[in-house]
């Protein structure tokens, strides 16, 4: 029997031209975001369904899937999904990790260079017309932090935690990290989150949204950060207290932050991170380079392909 498959999204990537021929294949075309209504009814009659992290799985959408067999998901993030209900039915999920490793970190890093050195801030006063003879070049000028010979400490040491480890390195800063699992990477001085957060000048998130990390970064332990310290996060927006954040923002105990991901994206207007000129802010973008979305494009078509085929997805989270 021919297998239906609906992806929520036009794909880069070329893999998604072999799918085709396997299976009768849908694709939502836009415009925008899928709605979540006609995920619903799509997902009555489909068999493999190919999801982005803007799709939320929950218990009853899952629940009303009579025919579901496989979900794969073009993230490495999976906190979109209701994992348990799909696995109490048996239902494998894909997703897809390190392919976006180098890019996710070399997003986290841009966005501590621009916060460490105000470039939102004199990107803006460029171009609106402030720099002015009466308000130039002068000793003070735009100054920021610096970055080399200050300490990092990363939340999180998987694969983008690592890799952010290496940059650091290569711009002399030290590195402590925090992570569940004893890691010992070289360069890297493990410690308790609380040692962490009091010891950072720089502070970078890259845990996945479980449970168990959900308001990690809350308003107590946003209070004992080193004053003066920098957050970046591009993990996910339930990790960090936002109004929290943007309160020691506001007052001075935290000098700026970078920030790719929101509790709730897109980010309502009303979010307070964004009346603060300290933040540089991103809109979940941090593997958005085009070659890594292909490859991520082309791992989620694979997994798919693999289930089709009644095979191990390559990257199953549930198997
Ligand atoms: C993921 O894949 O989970 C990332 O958040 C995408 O950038």
């Amino acid at each position: 029997m021919i297998k239906r498959v609906f992806v929520s999204h036009q794909m880069p990537g070329a893999r998604i031209h072999e799918l085709a021929e396997l299976c009768d294949l849908n694709v939502w075309m836009g415009p925008g975001l899928l709605p979540a209504e006609t995920l619903r009814e799509e997902l009555s009659t489909c068999h493999g369904l190919l999801c982005m992290l803007t799709d939320r799985l929950d218990k009853s959408l899952i629940a009303g899937m009579a025919k579901l067999e496989f979900v794969s998901s073009m993230s490495v993030g999976f906190d979109h999904i209701d994992v348990q209900a799909l696995s109490e039915r048996g239902i494998p999920l894909g997703n897809t990790p390190g392919v976006l490793v180098e890019t996710t970190a070399d997003a986290a890093f841009s966005l501590l260079l621009a916060a460490a050195r105000r470039i939102s801030e004199a990107d803006r006063f460029v171009r609106e017309g402030h720099w002015r003879s009466e308000n130039a070049w002068s000793p003070e000028f735009f100054t920021g932090k610096d970055v080399s010979g200050a300490t990092l400490g990363i939340i999180g040491l998987g694969a983008i935690g690592q890799a952010v480890a290496r940059r650091a390195a290569g711009f002399g800063m030290k590195v402590l990290a925090w992570s569940r699992r004893e890691k010992n990477i070289a360069g890297v001085e493990q410690v308790g989150l609380d040692e962490l957060l009091l010891r950072s000048d720089f502070v970078s998130v890259h845990t996945a949204l479980t449970e168990a990390t959900r308001n990690l970064l809350n308003a107590d332990r946003i209070a004992t950060m080193k004053p003066g310290a920098v957050l970046v996060n591009t993990a996910r927006g339930g990790i960090v207290d936002e109004l929290a954040l943007s309160e020691a923002l506001r007052s001075g105990a935290l000098y700026a932050a970078g920030i790719d991901v929101f509790e709730q994206e897109p980010v309502p207007a009303d979010n307070p991170l964004l009346t603060l000129p300290n933040v540089v802010l991103a809109p979940h973008i941090a593997s958005a380079t085009t070659l890594t979305r292909a490859r991520m494009a082309d791992l989620a078509v694979d997994n798919l392909i693999a289930a089709l085929k009644g095979e191990l997805m390559p990257n199953c989270v549930n198997p």
